[in-house]
């Protein structure tokens, strides 16, 4: 069974109300491994052979953060500078990451809308985050389109609660091998159609 590495990210987790419902519901799950980035490494001194060890024991990487300025909070930036080294991660001899799949769970502020051809940010958040997609292909891994909750702003603690057991679907699918790279690969975000098998 595929193994998942949660890498998650919140500068603020004291004043997140939905990663807070995501993060429990991924520490809850069997098959998952919660790398808490911000208290892992509070003055970002990444260690370098502790993140690359657990990208080897594990066969998908879900990169779990909030929206900040149309990209990850920044410790994220500095995991890859840091971990996805050389000569690893990608290069000619750099083979470590490969055969993996990457994915990330996001949340944003903005409602689904802002971010449709028209809407206000007029860009996909699957393209906002576009380097990270180069990256994984880079480093001859697979991409998986975003897991997305949307208008954090405006959730209510039950659309919240909604959204954790969304979560832990996701999760128990990725697990589970029940999302086709393939069949997904255009679509702009993961929905449970993609793997509950509707269309
Ligand atoms: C510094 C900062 C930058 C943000 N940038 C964005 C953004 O670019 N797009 C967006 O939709 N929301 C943005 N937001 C809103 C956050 O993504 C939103 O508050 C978060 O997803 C809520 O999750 P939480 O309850 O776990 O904190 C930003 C918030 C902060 C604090």
């Amino acid at each position: 069974m595929p193994r998942v590495l949660v890498a998650f990210a919140h500068p603020a987790l004291e004043k997140s109300r939905v990663h807070r419902a995501l993060l429990a519901a991924a520490s809850r799950h069997p098959a998952v491994t919660v790398n808490d980035l911000y208290q892992v490494y509070p003055d970002a001194d990444i260690d370098v052979g502790r993140e690359q060890a657990l990208l080897r024991e594990h066969d998908i990487v879900l990169l779990q953060f909030p929206m900040y300025w149309y990209s990850t909070p920044p410790i994220l930036k500095l995991w890859q500078d840091l971990v996805l080294e050389h000569g690893w991660a990608y290069g000619r001899t750099g083979h470590a990451l490969a055969g993996k799949s990457l994915a990330c769970a996001v949340t944003a502020g903005g409602p689904r809308e802002a971010y449709e051809p028209g809407g206000f940010n007029r860009t996909s958040i699957r393209q906002f985050l576009l380097p990270l997609e180069s990256t994984t292909r880079l480093c001859r891994m697979t991409w998986l389109p975003p897991w997305i909750v949307h208008g954090t702003h405006r959730l209510d603690p039950e659309q919240i609660t909604r959204a954790a057991a969304e979560y832990a679907e996701l999760l128990s699918a990725l697990a589970e091998g029940r999302i086709d790279p393939v069949r997904v690969a255009e679509a702009d975000e993961l929905r449970p159609i993609h793997w509950t098998g509707g269309s």
